[in-house]
């Protein structure tokens, strides 16, 4: 620098603004990768994080500087990107929150991010209900004024884009790392930001009480392929051709509509961020799924694993290989109490066919229900429920002891762990589990008993039948079914709960938790009963 600045010392006010003119011309050669920008959130202490961008000569020595601290060198490498020269470091654990300044300086130049803060970093993602935005939701006006009050929450929005190749950076960004306001959380409708990413982060914050930084990459309509990797698709034995998309209608569930296939969005939208370190993940979709249980109880599991795996190794170990990942179980559609396949099939593959989470098959998973929180009325599509605070306060309910090992309470709703079938007053009396919070039963309604002519092991339409069965008692820990004349002569085969697409009125469904008021998962048991 030194010699370049002595080109213009012998013409006197050239030598006053040379300085300032090799920087900005320098400062091009030199820059952060597409999601390190001013305002971001990095990831606190005990975990550290990778900082990379790219430069020009091959070799150079980079050195990186956290406000304050000692500098960080390396050297620039051709890679991971065919024909770019990169550079990349690891900062030291910082548990100060900040803010700090990030500089990056070598022969190419320099550059620096500002206002950079530490604390947790999670990613959202999924189809058009993670998608959909703070604007759209019930009470928009209030979120947003009172968005001014978590300015610790930083938020970025992933653009839409797909890849047939796993992309090392963002091909482009919808919205860079912004501090929340009116214009960057409440923006236009469907573009940012996420609505349930940022009430997730807004309850979150309000028990961490230190800085969140938020992710959104999400797109409406896609299934589960499109953000799985290959070694998904390979695990689950799929040819990942996924053909039932038509099956839903497109208008209702697609924002925006492009075809989009396997991987694709994994190798643009997810694949890319596997440099940052994250400390948990939450993901809204399923709907383009619906009718597809098989494999979507194959797909997640999967998916969520290969992400944590990956994420683990594309931050030099600094991510969780077991980070927790929560998700929302698929709300209502529509105002049509006869239909029972589809969605309640699909909800119960999101917990691999257990019914609760986290699993032996899903581990350090959590779930907010959502079965009781109709919006046929929506705006945008009744698929699309204006509701997302209480999806959002559901979920954070349940990220706390999962992801965080603090009780906030009961964060499951009660689940059922035993039946006693008595066949002098054809009654089904069915007990939940009693180290949890007593029952809170709201409805009579949404039990069913399978009868069939034959002692069988399966709810066979042909010979059997599913039949509403009223709750006649109830107390603390049990609720009571009668089958009375329901089932003549006939074997119990099987029992359901809230296996419906919109099995209840908003908050109405039949059993809730009394402690935090979480509804009953939807429940299904097939086998001889009595
Ligand atoms: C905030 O944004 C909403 C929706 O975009 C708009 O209606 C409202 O006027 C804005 N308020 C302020 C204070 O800018
Ligand atoms: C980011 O992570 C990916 C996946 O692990 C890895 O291949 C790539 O080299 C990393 N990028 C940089 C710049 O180190
Ligand atoms: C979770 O918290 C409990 C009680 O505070 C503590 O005993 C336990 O060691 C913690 N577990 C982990 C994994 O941190
Ligand atoms: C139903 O069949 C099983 C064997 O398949 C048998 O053990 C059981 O006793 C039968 N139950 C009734 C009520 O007939």
């Amino acid at each position: 620098m030194a010699s370049r600045r002595g080109l213009f010392s012998t013409a006197g006010i050239l030598f006053f603004i040379a300085p300032f003119l090799w920087t900005r011309e320098s400062s091009g050669s030199i820059s952060f990768a597409s999601y390190y920008n001013d305002h971001m959130v990095l990831q606190k202490a005990p975990k550290s994080n990778i900082i990379w961008g790219y430069a020009t000569t091959v070799g150079s020595t980079v050195s990186v500087t956290l406000s304050g601290k000692p500098p960080v060198t390396t050297r620039v490498v051709e890679g991971p990107m065919a024909g770019k020269a990169t550079w990349k470091v690891q900062l030291s654990p910082e548990s100060d929150p900040g803010p700090f300044e990030i500089s990056v300086e070598s022969n190419d130049g320099n550059a620096k991010i500002v206002d950079v803060l530490f604390g947790d970093v999670w990613l959202c993602s999924g189809q058009s209900n993670m998608q959909f935005t703070l604007p759209q939701v019930l009470n928009a006006g209030q979120e947003m004024v009172d968005s001014y009050n978590y300015p610790d929450i930083r938020v970025f929005t992933v653009d839409l884009k797909t890849s047939d190749q796993e992309e090392y950076d963002l091909l482009s960004v919808l919205e860079h790392w912004s501090v929340p306001s009116n214009a960057t959380v409440g923006y236009e409708p469907w573009q940012y930001f996420s609505a349930v990413c940022w009430l997730y982060g807004k309850y979150l914050y309000q028990h961490l009480k230190y800085p969140i930084g938020l992710i959104s990459s999400t797109w409406g309509g896609t299934p589960i392929e499109a953000w799985s990797s290959k070694d998904v698709i390979a695990k689950c034995g799929g040819d990942g051709i996924h053909d039932e998309v038509g099956k839903i209608p497109d208008h209702d569930l697609r924002e925006i509509n492009v075809d989009v296939s396997t991987n694709q969005l994994w190798n643009a939208m997810i694949h890319p961020l596997l440099n940052l370190t994250i400390y948990g993940a939450i993901w809204y979709q399923g709907e383009a799924n619906a009718g597809e249980p098989d494999k979507y109880k194959c797909y997640f599991p999967a998916m969520i694993d290969d992400w944590r795996s990956k994420f683990h190794d594309g931050t030099m170990s600094q991510t969780d290989p077991q980070f927790p990942f929560g998700f929302v179980q698929l709300a209502p559609w529509r105002n049509d109490p006869t239909i029972t396949t589809g969605f309640p099939d699909l909800r119960w593959a999101q917990t691999a066919d257990v019914g609760y989470v986290p699993n032996a098959q899903m581990p350090n998973v959590f779930m907010a229900v959502a079965i009781d929180l109709p919006d046929f009325d929506s705006p945008y599509g009744g698929i699309h429920p204006r509701d997302k605070q209480d999806v959002a306060e559901r979920l954070v309910l349940s990220s706390l002891p999962i992801a965080y090992n603090v009780s906030a309470g009961k964060y499951q709703g009660p689940f059922p762990t035993a039946f006693y079938i008595d066949t002098g007053y054809d009654t089904l009396e069915i007990e939940y589990d009693k180290s949890s919070s007593v029952l809170d039963v709201r409805s009579m309604d949404g039990f069913e008993v399978c009868c069939s002519k034959n002692n069988q092991s399966q709810c066979n339409p042909v010979d059997s039948k599913w039949n509403s069965v009223p709750i006649v008692k109830h107390d603390e820990y049990t609720v009571t079914l009668s089958y009375k004349n329901q089932c003549p002569n006939m074997y119990i085969v099987g029992l359901r709960y809230a296996w419906r697409e919109s099995p209840c009125d908003f908050k109405n469904c039949a059993v809730y938790s009394m402690e935090n008021s979480l509804p009953a998962p939807p429940y299904i048991l097939i086998g001889l009963i009595g």
